[in-house]
């Protein structure tokens, strides 16, 4: 890490503007059709294992974990992580991919999963879902669809559509 004066901290509702903002700026009006927003669009994320980067009181980074689940598999999606344009190249969107990783891990979580590009997710452990095995409310490269498992066998219980872990009940 090159830059100074930043906080690492857990997200909170005081931040939700500016991460709204910083989503907004990173992934245009086009994050609506992405499918990951539609799982999204199911429930809240999880405040506890999502996180921010301040700066002069501001949100500069942000990342955050939504509960979702997949057949019998249960998972964290890690997205959107974002950075704001002057900030980034400087190791906060890795730094806060393993503060989530870890968080997760901690909180006992299978295996977080995300949709992103695997050149720069891999470095950080995450490896390709094996095709077929999942499927997502929208289409979705499945060279993208990239996952960590934090509990041995995790991954292989993942099986079907993957929504918010709250629609699984009523899904099933
Ligand atoms: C992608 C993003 C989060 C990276 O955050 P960052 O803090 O700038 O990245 P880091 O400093 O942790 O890592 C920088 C390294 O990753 C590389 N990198 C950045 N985006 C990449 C990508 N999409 N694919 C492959 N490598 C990438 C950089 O070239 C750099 O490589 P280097 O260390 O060899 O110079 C940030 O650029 C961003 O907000 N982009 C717009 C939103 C987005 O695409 N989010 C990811 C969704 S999958």
């Amino acid at each position: 890490m090159s830059i100074s004066d930043v906080t690492f901290m857990q997200e909170t509702p005081a931040h939700d503007a500016e991460i709204e903002a910083i989503n907004a700026e990173a992934f245009g009006p086009g994050r609506f059709a992405r499918a990951a927003y539609k799982i999204r669009e199911g429930g809240p994320h999880d405040p506890a294992l999502s996180f921010v980067v301040m700066k002069d009181g501001h949100v500069i980074a942000s990342v955050r974990m939504t509960p979702i689940a997949a057949g019998p598999g249960h998972a964290m999606l890690l997205g959107p992580l974002a950075v704001r344009p002057d900030y980034k190249n400087q190791g906060l969107g890795k730094a806060l991919v393993k503060m989530a990783l870890e968080a997760a891990q901690k909180a006992g979580v299978g295996v977080t999963m995300l949709v992103g590009d695997a050149p720069y997710y891999q470095p950080l452990g995450f490896q390709r879902i094996p095709y077929g095995q999942i499927v997502m409310p929208r289409p979705t490269d499945p060279n993208r669809m990239l996952a960590v498992e934090h509990v041995p066998g995790a991954v292989a219980l993942m099986k079907g559509m993957v929504t918010h872990a709250s629609r699984a009940s009523v899904l099933a």
